[in-house]
Protein backbone atom coordinates (compact mmCIF):
# COMPACT_ATOMS: atom_id res chain seq x y z
CA UNK A 1 0.00 0.00 0.00
CA UNK A 2 1.20 3.13 -1.01
CA UNK A 3 0.87 5.95 1.22
CA UNK A 4 1.97 10.01 0.10
CA UNK A 5 0.25 11.50 2.87
CA UNK A 6 3.35 12.35 4.72
CA UNK A 7 4.53 14.76 1.79
CA UNK A 8 2.61 18.10 2.40
CA UNK A 9 4.51 20.32 -0.31
CA UNK A 10 3.31 17.15 -3.03
CA UNK A 11 -0.57 17.90 -3.24
CA UNK A 12 -2.85 19.75 -5.35
CA UNK A 13 -1.08 20.54 -8.76
CA UNK A 14 2.04 18.93 -6.96
CA UNK A 15 0.85 15.45 -6.86
CA UNK A 16 2.87 12.72 -8.32
CA UNK A 17 1.39 11.24 -11.51
CA UNK A 18 2.99 8.56 -11.44
CA UNK A 19 1.55 7.10 -14.79
CA UNK A 20 3.11 5.99 -17.75
CA UNK A 21 1.57 7.65 -21.12
CA UNK A 22 0.74 7.71 -24.61
CA UNK A 23 -1.10 10.71 -26.21
CA UNK A 24 -1.52 11.01 -30.36
CA UNK A 25 -2.07 13.83 -32.21
CA UNK A 26 -2.08 16.42 -29.35
CA UNK A 27 -4.62 18.83 -28.76
CA UNK A 28 -2.97 22.07 -29.84
CA UNK A 29 -3.95 25.76 -29.26
CA UNK A 30 -2.70 27.91 -32.35
CA UNK A 31 -0.72 26.42 -35.07
CA UNK A 32 2.37 24.41 -34.81
CA UNK A 33 4.92 25.32 -37.31
CA UNK A 34 5.27 23.19 -40.01
CA UNK A 35 8.95 23.51 -40.11
CA UNK A 36 9.53 21.90 -36.33
CA UNK A 37 10.44 17.98 -36.77
CA UNK A 38 12.14 16.56 -34.05
CA UNK A 39 11.38 16.33 -30.64
CA UNK A 40 11.29 17.91 -27.00
CA UNK A 41 12.58 15.90 -25.04
CA UNK A 42 11.91 16.32 -20.78
CA UNK A 43 13.54 14.42 -17.96
CA UNK A 44 12.89 15.00 -14.10
CA UNK A 45 11.64 13.20 -10.86
CA UNK A 46 8.57 11.14 -10.13
CA UNK A 47 8.43 9.38 -6.50
CA UNK A 48 7.40 5.37 -7.65
CA UNK A 49 7.37 4.92 -3.81
CA UNK A 50 7.68 8.01 -1.62
CA UNK A 51 10.65 8.75 0.31
CA UNK A 52 12.11 6.88 3.38
CA UNK A 53 12.67 10.22 5.09
CA UNK A 54 9.81 12.99 3.88
CA UNK A 55 12.38 15.68 4.18
CA UNK A 56 14.81 14.04 1.81
CA UNK A 57 16.01 16.57 -0.98
CA UNK A 58 13.37 16.23 -4.39
CA UNK A 59 16.60 15.15 -6.70
CA UNK A 60 16.23 11.60 -4.65
CA UNK A 61 12.79 11.19 -7.57
CA UNK A 62 13.12 8.11 -9.44
CA UNK A 63 13.76 9.48 -13.40
CA UNK A 64 10.93 10.49 -15.62
CA UNK A 65 11.43 10.68 -19.56
CA UNK A 66 8.87 12.63 -21.98
CA UNK A 67 9.19 13.48 -25.23
CA UNK A 68 7.02 15.45 -27.21
CA UNK A 69 7.42 14.32 -31.16
CA UNK A 70 6.97 16.89 -33.70
CA UNK A 71 6.28 15.64 -37.45
CA UNK A 72 4.27 17.21 -40.05
CA UNK A 73 2.70 19.84 -37.94
CA UNK A 74 1.68 17.09 -35.09
CA UNK A 75 2.82 16.39 -32.01
CA UNK A 76 2.48 13.19 -30.23
CA UNK A 77 3.38 12.76 -26.60
CA UNK A 78 5.15 9.95 -24.40
CA UNK A 79 6.16 9.64 -21.33
CA UNK A 80 8.07 6.65 -19.52
CA UNK A 81 10.07 5.83 -16.15
CA UNK A 82 13.61 5.42 -16.41
CA UNK A 83 13.67 2.16 -15.16
CA UNK A 84 17.22 2.05 -13.88
CA UNK A 85 18.26 -0.97 -11.51
CA UNK A 86 17.05 1.49 -8.51
CA UNK A 87 13.42 1.68 -9.82
CA UNK A 88 13.60 -2.43 -11.12
CA UNK A 89 14.84 -3.04 -7.24
CA UNK A 90 11.69 -0.87 -5.28
CA UNK A 91 9.52 -1.95 -7.93
CA UNK A 92 10.19 -5.83 -7.02
CA UNK A 93 10.35 -5.15 -3.57
CA UNK A 94 6.98 -2.60 -3.99
CA UNK A 95 8.67 0.11 -1.53
CA UNK A 96 11.27 2.26 -0.93
CA UNK A 97 14.30 0.59 -0.53
CA UNK A 98 16.91 3.54 -0.95
CA UNK A 99 17.69 6.29 1.64
CA UNK A 100 18.65 9.99 1.37
CA UNK A 101 19.96 11.65 -1.65
CA UNK A 102 23.41 10.33 -2.25
CA UNK A 103 23.46 8.60 0.90
CA UNK A 104 24.11 4.70 0.48
CA UNK A 105 24.42 4.34 4.29
CA UNK A 106 20.92 5.05 4.78
CA UNK A 107 19.88 1.99 2.21
CA UNK A 108 18.17 -0.61 2.60
CA UNK A 109 20.93 -3.46 3.52
CA UNK A 110 19.01 -5.25 0.72
CA UNK A 111 20.55 -3.41 -1.81
CA UNK A 112 24.31 -2.82 -1.19
CA UNK A 113 25.82 -2.73 -3.69
CA UNK A 114 23.09 -1.74 -6.51
CA UNK A 115 23.39 1.42 -8.52
CA UNK A 116 21.70 4.28 -6.83
CA UNK A 117 21.59 6.61 -9.61
CA UNK A 118 17.81 7.66 -10.47
CA UNK A 119 18.73 9.42 -13.77
CA UNK A 120 16.39 12.12 -13.10
CA UNK A 121 18.45 15.38 -14.63
CA UNK A 122 19.52 15.85 -18.34
CA UNK A 123 18.19 14.08 -21.45
CA UNK A 124 21.20 14.55 -24.09
CA UNK A 125 21.54 13.09 -27.23
CA UNK A 126 25.22 11.91 -28.73
CA UNK A 127 26.54 10.14 -30.86
CA UNK A 128 23.03 8.60 -32.58
CA UNK A 129 22.18 7.54 -29.29
CA UNK A 130 19.48 9.26 -26.68
CA UNK A 131 20.73 9.11 -22.83
CA UNK A 132 19.10 10.54 -19.46
CA UNK A 133 22.00 11.64 -17.35
CA UNK A 134 22.94 12.35 -13.19
CA UNK A 135 25.74 13.32 -11.78
CA UNK A 136 26.09 10.27 -9.63
CA UNK A 137 25.95 7.52 -12.08
CA UNK A 138 26.58 6.84 -15.46
CA UNK A 139 24.24 7.81 -18.25
CA UNK A 140 21.15 5.38 -18.90
CA UNK A 141 20.50 4.64 -22.72
CA UNK A 142 17.22 5.37 -23.47
CA UNK A 143 15.46 3.75 -26.72
CA UNK A 144 14.19 6.73 -28.40
CA UNK A 145 11.32 5.15 -30.81
CA UNK A 146 9.84 3.96 -27.42
CA UNK A 147 11.62 5.71 -24.19
CA UNK A 148 12.37 2.09 -23.15
CA UNK A 149 15.30 1.66 -21.07
CA UNK A 150 18.43 0.41 -22.20
CA UNK A 151 20.51 0.26 -19.77
CA UNK A 152 23.76 2.03 -18.44
CA UNK A 153 26.74 3.34 -20.90
CA UNK A 154 30.45 4.02 -20.54
CA UNK A 155 31.20 4.62 -24.35
CA UNK A 156 32.46 1.12 -25.31
CA UNK A 157 34.40 0.91 -21.85
CA UNK A 158 36.94 4.20 -22.07
CA UNK A 159 34.47 5.81 -19.54
CA UNK A 160 36.78 5.28 -15.95
CA UNK A 161 35.09 7.32 -13.66
CA UNK A 162 32.13 5.87 -12.04
CA UNK A 163 29.88 9.12 -12.43
CA UNK A 164 29.17 11.56 -15.54
CA UNK A 165 27.70 15.16 -14.81
CA UNK A 166 24.19 16.14 -15.83
CA UNK A 167 25.36 18.81 -18.02
CA UNK A 168 28.49 18.19 -21.02
CA UNK A 169 29.43 20.58 -23.51
CA UNK A 170 29.10 19.78 -27.12
CA UNK A 171 31.68 21.62 -29.11
CA UNK A 172 29.52 22.55 -32.42
CA UNK A 173 32.57 23.24 -34.33
CA UNK A 174 34.16 19.90 -33.89
CA UNK A 175 31.45 17.73 -32.78
CA UNK A 176 33.37 16.62 -29.69
CA UNK A 177 32.06 16.34 -25.77
CA UNK A 178 33.45 17.74 -23.11
CA UNK A 179 32.54 15.83 -20.24
CA UNK A 180 33.70 15.06 -16.80
CA UNK A 181 32.76 12.92 -13.72
CA UNK A 182 33.11 14.06 -10.24
CA UNK A 183 33.71 12.52 -6.97
CA UNK A 184 34.98 9.84 -9.73
CA UNK A 185 36.17 6.81 -7.64
CA UNK A 186 33.79 6.54 -5.06
CA UNK A 187 31.67 8.46 -2.87
CA UNK A 188 33.20 11.77 -1.52
CA UNK A 189 36.41 11.30 -3.48
CA UNK A 190 38.38 14.22 -4.77
CA UNK A 191 38.82 12.87 -7.80
CA UNK A 192 37.69 14.72 -11.22
CA UNK A 193 38.05 12.65 -14.57
CA UNK A 194 38.26 14.97 -17.41
CA UNK A 195 36.75 13.52 -21.09
CA UNK A 196 36.77 14.59 -24.64
CA UNK A 197 34.35 11.98 -26.60
CA UNK A 198 34.42 12.11 -30.18
CA UNK A 199 31.40 12.30 -32.19
CA UNK A 200 31.60 8.54 -32.82
CA UNK A 201 31.54 8.12 -29.48
CA UNK A 202 35.02 6.93 -28.48
CA UNK A 203 36.74 8.41 -25.72
CA UNK A 204 39.87 10.24 -27.32
CA UNK A 205 41.15 12.33 -23.86
CA UNK A 206 40.98 11.06 -19.88
CA UNK A 207 42.46 13.44 -17.98
CA UNK A 208 42.64 13.08 -13.95
CA UNK A 209 42.38 15.55 -11.82
CA UNK A 210 42.20 16.67 -7.39
CA UNK A 211 39.61 18.55 -6.67
CA UNK A 212 41.07 21.52 -3.72
CA UNK A 213 38.02 19.98 -1.64
CA UNK A 214 34.96 17.63 -2.12
CA UNK A 215 32.01 20.02 -3.60
CA UNK A 216 29.10 19.83 -5.82
CA UNK A 217 30.48 20.69 -9.23
CA UNK A 218 27.25 20.39 -11.27
CA UNK A 219 27.77 22.48 -14.64
CA UNK A 220 31.56 23.52 -15.96
CA UNK A 221 31.59 25.75 -19.28
CA UNK A 222 33.98 24.97 -22.24
CA UNK A 223 35.61 27.30 -24.71
CA UNK A 224 37.28 26.68 -27.93
CA UNK A 225 40.43 26.22 -25.78
CA UNK A 226 40.02 26.43 -22.31
CA UNK A 227 37.36 24.15 -19.48
CA UNK A 228 36.00 26.36 -16.45
CA UNK A 229 35.48 24.49 -12.94
CA UNK A 230 33.53 25.82 -10.82
CA UNK A 231 33.93 24.79 -6.88
CA UNK A 232 32.41 25.90 -4.54
CA UNK A 233 30.36 26.26 -0.72
CA UNK A 234 28.24 22.70 -0.87
CA UNK A 235 30.47 20.19 0.20
CA UNK A 236 29.96 16.80 2.74
CA UNK A 237 32.36 14.63 4.32
CA UNK A 238 32.00 10.70 6.10
CA UNK A 239 30.72 11.61 9.29
CA UNK A 240 27.71 13.09 7.81
CA UNK A 241 27.11 10.64 5.53
CA UNK A 242 27.01 7.94 8.47
CA UNK A 243 24.90 10.02 10.26
CA UNK A 244 22.28 9.28 8.26
CA UNK A 245 21.81 12.91 6.83
CA UNK A 246 21.62 14.72 2.91
CA UNK A 247 24.84 14.83 1.31
CA UNK A 248 25.08 18.19 0.36
CA UNK A 249 25.78 21.13 2.94
CA UNK A 250 26.81 24.84 2.68
CA UNK A 251 30.11 25.88 4.22
CA UNK A 252 30.00 29.53 4.65
CA UNK A 253 33.62 29.71 4.79
CA UNK A 254 34.42 28.27 1.61
CA UNK A 255 35.20 30.46 -1.23
CA UNK A 256 34.35 30.30 -4.87
CA UNK A 257 37.10 28.49 -6.78
CA UNK A 258 37.86 28.12 -11.01
CA UNK A 259 39.84 25.51 -12.00
CA UNK A 260 40.87 26.61 -15.50
CA UNK A 261 42.99 23.70 -17.81
CA UNK A 262 43.34 24.27 -21.48
CA UNK A 263 41.49 21.54 -23.83
CA UNK A 264 44.84 19.86 -24.39
CA UNK A 265 46.13 20.35 -21.04
CA UNK A 266 47.38 17.91 -18.70
CA UNK A 267 46.69 17.56 -15.24
CA UNK A 268 49.37 19.94 -14.14
CA UNK A 269 48.35 22.68 -16.55
CA UNK A 270 45.29 23.62 -14.35
CA UNK A 271 44.95 26.88 -12.38
CA UNK A 272 43.01 28.12 -9.82
CA UNK A 273 41.24 31.34 -9.55
CA UNK A 274 39.64 32.40 -6.32
CA UNK A 275 36.61 34.62 -5.23
CA UNK A 276 33.71 36.18 -2.72
CA UNK A 277 31.40 33.05 -1.67
CA UNK A 278 28.97 32.17 -4.42
CA UNK A 279 26.85 29.80 -5.82
CA UNK A 280 27.01 28.48 -9.69
CA UNK A 281 24.70 25.69 -10.13
CA UNK A 282 24.42 26.45 -14.10
CA UNK A 283 26.30 28.36 -16.38
CA UNK A 284 25.43 29.74 -19.98
CA UNK A 285 28.56 29.67 -22.04
CA UNK A 286 32.51 30.65 -21.81
CA UNK A 287 34.94 32.22 -24.72
CA UNK A 288 38.60 32.41 -24.86
CA UNK A 289 39.78 35.56 -25.81
CA UNK A 290 43.37 36.90 -26.35
CA UNK A 291 44.76 36.37 -22.88
CA UNK A 292 41.55 36.12 -20.86
CA UNK A 293 38.73 33.82 -20.54
CA UNK A 294 35.33 34.93 -19.96
CA UNK A 295 32.73 33.45 -18.48
CA UNK A 296 28.63 34.10 -17.74
CA UNK A 297 26.50 32.32 -15.66
CA UNK A 298 23.73 32.69 -13.55
CA UNK A 299 25.21 32.87 -9.79
CA UNK A 300 23.72 32.88 -6.61
CA UNK A 301 25.60 35.39 -3.26
CA UNK A 302 24.27 32.29 -0.85
CA UNK A 303 23.18 29.01 -0.98
CA UNK A 304 20.27 28.36 -3.37
CA UNK A 305 18.80 24.83 -2.05
CA UNK A 306 16.54 24.55 1.09
CA UNK A 307 17.01 21.04 1.49
CA UNK A 308 21.18 21.42 1.85
CA UNK A 309 21.33 23.18 5.19
CA UNK A 310 23.99 25.28 6.46
CA UNK A 311 26.63 23.27 8.07
CA UNK A 312 26.91 25.68 10.88
CA UNK A 313 23.33 24.99 12.06
CA UNK A 314 21.95 28.56 10.99
CA UNK A 315 19.35 29.34 8.94
CA UNK A 316 18.76 29.09 5.18
CA UNK A 317 18.63 32.43 3.76
CA UNK A 318 16.13 32.78 1.03
CA UNK A 319 17.20 36.60 0.15
CA UNK A 320 20.48 35.29 -0.74
CA UNK A 321 18.94 32.42 -3.17
CA UNK A 322 18.59 34.44 -5.89
CA UNK A 323 20.67 34.19 -9.16
CA UNK A 324 21.65 37.25 -11.16
CA UNK A 325 23.37 37.17 -14.48
CA UNK A 326 27.49 37.82 -13.80
CA UNK A 327 30.08 37.84 -16.10
CA UNK A 328 33.32 36.62 -14.81
CA UNK A 329 36.92 37.72 -16.65
CA UNK A 330 39.99 36.06 -15.71
CA UNK A 331 43.04 37.40 -16.94
CA UNK A 332 45.41 34.46 -17.96
CA UNK A 333 48.88 36.75 -18.24
CA UNK A 334 48.27 38.19 -14.83
CA UNK A 335 49.94 35.91 -11.97
CA UNK A 336 46.90 37.45 -9.53
CA UNK A 337 44.84 34.27 -9.04
CA UNK A 338 42.22 36.73 -8.44
CA UNK A 339 38.90 37.51 -11.55
CA UNK A 340 36.70 40.30 -11.85
CA UNK A 341 32.88 39.52 -11.71
CA UNK A 342 30.11 42.06 -13.08
CA UNK A 343 26.42 41.50 -12.37
CA UNK A 344 24.71 42.12 -16.05
CA UNK A 345 21.12 42.56 -15.42
CA UNK A 346 18.86 43.38 -12.15
CA UNK A 347 16.35 40.98 -12.84
CA UNK A 348 16.90 37.97 -10.69
CA UNK A 349 16.39 35.01 -12.94
CA UNK A 350 15.82 31.27 -12.47
CA UNK A 351 19.16 29.34 -13.23
CA UNK A 352 17.70 27.46 -15.76
CA UNK A 353 19.37 29.09 -18.19
CA UNK A 354 20.06 27.99 -22.15
CA UNK A 355 21.88 29.50 -25.47
CA UNK A 356 21.23 29.01 -29.15
CA UNK A 357 23.47 25.75 -28.81
CA UNK A 358 25.38 26.83 -31.78
CA UNK A 359 27.41 29.39 -30.49
CA UNK A 360 28.76 27.05 -27.27
CA UNK A 361 32.11 27.77 -26.51
CA UNK A 362 31.89 30.99 -28.37
CA UNK A 363 30.49 34.60 -27.93
CA UNK A 364 27.22 34.33 -28.07
CA UNK A 365 24.46 37.35 -27.82
CA UNK A 366 21.44 35.83 -26.28
CA UNK A 367 20.70 34.14 -23.16
CA UNK A 368 17.42 32.25 -22.30
CA UNK A 369 15.79 31.86 -18.78
CA UNK A 370 12.86 31.53 -16.74
CA UNK A 371 12.10 34.66 -14.27
CA UNK A 372 9.21 36.07 -12.03
CA UNK A 373 7.22 39.17 -13.33
CA UNK A 374 5.80 40.18 -9.91
CA UNK A 375 3.78 43.21 -12.07
CA UNK A 376 2.34 40.84 -14.36
CA UNK A 377 -1.11 39.74 -13.09
CA UNK A 378 -2.04 36.52 -11.40
CA UNK A 379 -5.68 35.01 -11.39
CA UNK A 380 -5.61 33.63 -7.91
CA UNK A 381 -9.19 32.74 -8.14
CA UNK A 382 -8.68 30.02 -10.71
CA UNK A 383 -5.22 29.30 -9.76
CA UNK A 384 -5.10 28.82 -6.12
CA UNK A 385 -2.61 30.67 -3.69
CA UNK A 386 0.93 29.38 -5.38
CA UNK A 387 2.56 33.28 -6.07
CA UNK A 388 5.68 32.16 -4.60
CA UNK A 389 6.12 28.99 -6.79
CA UNK A 390 5.19 30.85 -10.12
CA UNK A 391 7.33 31.41 -13.12
CA UNK A 392 5.37 33.67 -15.07
CA UNK A 393 7.89 34.74 -18.13
CA UNK A 394 10.84 33.28 -20.01
CA UNK A 395 13.19 36.36 -20.87
CA UNK A 396 15.47 36.60 -23.75
CA UNK A 397 19.10 38.26 -22.50
CA UNK A 398 20.91 40.53 -24.89
CA UNK A 399 24.50 40.46 -23.69
CA UNK A 400 25.26 42.90 -26.51
CA UNK A 401 22.65 45.33 -25.29
CA UNK A 402 21.78 44.53 -21.63
CA UNK A 403 17.92 44.19 -22.87
CA UNK A 404 15.18 41.76 -21.73
CA UNK A 405 12.66 40.26 -23.99
CA UNK A 406 9.63 38.75 -22.44
CA UNK A 407 7.40 36.29 -22.93
CA UNK A 408 4.43 35.95 -20.44
CA UNK A 409 3.00 32.37 -19.72
CA UNK A 410 -0.39 33.62 -19.10
CA UNK A 411 -2.28 34.58 -15.20
CA UNK A 412 -2.89 31.05 -14.13
CA UNK A 413 0.70 29.73 -15.53
CA UNK A 414 4.17 28.53 -14.13
CA UNK A 415 6.67 28.05 -16.68
CA UNK A 416 9.88 25.06 -16.41
CA UNK A 417 12.56 25.95 -18.15
CA UNK A 418 13.25 26.74 -21.67
CA UNK A 419 14.74 25.71 -25.23
CA UNK A 420 15.62 27.79 -28.28
CA UNK A 421 15.59 25.81 -31.36
CA UNK A 422 17.08 27.17 -34.89
CA UNK A 423 14.44 27.74 -37.61
CA UNK A 424 17.22 26.13 -39.70
CA UNK A 425 20.66 24.51 -39.66
CA UNK A 426 22.01 28.05 -40.86
CA UNK A 427 19.73 30.84 -39.11
CA UNK A 428 21.43 34.07 -37.64
CA UNK A 429 21.65 33.58 -34.00
CA UNK A 430 18.45 33.62 -32.04
CA UNK A 431 16.12 33.31 -35.39
CA UNK A 432 14.15 29.91 -34.63
CA UNK A 433 11.77 28.85 -31.38
CA UNK A 434 11.30 29.38 -27.44
CA UNK A 435 9.76 26.22 -26.33
CA UNK A 436 9.19 25.08 -22.92
CA UNK A 437 6.28 22.90 -20.51
CA UNK A 438 3.91 25.24 -18.93
CA UNK A 439 1.56 24.38 -15.25
CA UNK A 440 -1.71 25.00 -16.34
CA UNK A 441 -2.74 25.30 -12.26
CA UNK A 442 -6.80 26.67 -13.17
CA UNK A 443 -6.89 23.59 -15.28
CA UNK A 444 -4.76 21.22 -13.20
CA UNK A 445 -2.86 20.48 -17.08
CA UNK A 446 0.65 20.76 -18.96
CA UNK A 447 0.96 22.84 -22.15
CA UNK A 448 4.33 22.50 -24.15
CA UNK A 449 4.50 26.88 -25.23
CA UNK A 450 6.26 27.35 -28.72
CA UNK A 451 6.92 31.02 -29.03
CA UNK A 452 9.11 33.38 -31.81
CA UNK A 453 12.48 33.62 -30.37
CA UNK A 454 12.67 37.06 -31.87
CA UNK A 455 8.98 38.01 -31.01
CA UNK A 456 8.51 36.88 -27.61
CA UNK A 457 6.26 39.72 -26.13
CA UNK A 458 3.62 38.21 -29.15
CA UNK A 459 3.51 35.73 -27.16
CA UNK A 460 2.97 31.81 -27.95
CA UNK A 461 2.05 30.60 -31.56
CA UNK A 462 1.02 27.11 -30.04
CA UNK A 463 0.24 25.29 -26.90
CA UNK A 464 0.64 21.81 -27.48
CA UNK A 465 -2.21 20.62 -24.55
CA UNK A 466 -1.73 17.93 -22.60
CA UNK A 467 -4.90 16.20 -20.88
CA UNK A 468 -3.17 15.80 -17.16
CA UNK A 469 -0.57 17.02 -15.12
CA UNK A 470 2.93 15.51 -16.38
CA UNK A 471 5.63 15.34 -14.35
CA UNK A 472 8.01 17.79 -13.75
CA UNK A 473 10.81 18.80 -15.32
CA UNK A 474 14.42 19.08 -14.43
CA UNK A 475 16.12 19.96 -18.02
CA UNK A 476 14.57 19.49 -21.46
CA UNK A 477 16.37 19.64 -24.99
CA UNK A 478 15.59 19.47 -28.68
CA UNK A 479 16.43 16.21 -30.40
CA UNK A 480 16.56 17.00 -34.52
CA UNK A 481 15.55 13.71 -36.26
CA UNK A 482 19.18 14.42 -37.91
CA UNK A 483 20.53 13.30 -34.16
CA UNK A 484 18.73 10.26 -33.17
CA UNK A 485 16.36 7.81 -34.85
CA UNK A 486 13.17 8.70 -33.64
CA UNK A 487 9.72 7.34 -33.76
FE1 LIG B 1 21.28 21.06 -14.06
Amino acid sequence: MTDFSSLPTMQGFFAHPRFEADVYDCEVEGRVPADLHGAFVRLGGDWLYPPKDPTDAPFSQDGYVNLFRFKNGRVDYKGRWVKTARFKADQAAQKQLFGNYRNPFTDDPSVKGIDRSVSNTTPLAFAGKLFTLKEDGLPYEIDPKTLDTIGTWNFHGAYQSQTFTAHPKIDPLSGEMITYGYEATGLLSDDLFLYTIASSGHVTREVRLKMPFVSMIHDIAVTQKHVILPVFGYTSNMEILKAGKVHWWWDDTKPLLFGIIPRDGEAQDIRWFKGPRRAIIHTFNARSQGNKVIFEAPIFDGPPFPFFPPIDGSKWDPTRARAFIRRITFDLKSKSDGFTEEILSPQPVVDLVRIDNRYMTQKQRYGYMGYADPARPFNQARAGNIQGRVTNCYGRYDFDTGKMSSFFAGDTHSLQECCFVPRSKDAPEGDGYLMGVASNYAEMRTELVIADAMRLEEGAIARVKLPFRSTPQVHGIWVGESEVALA
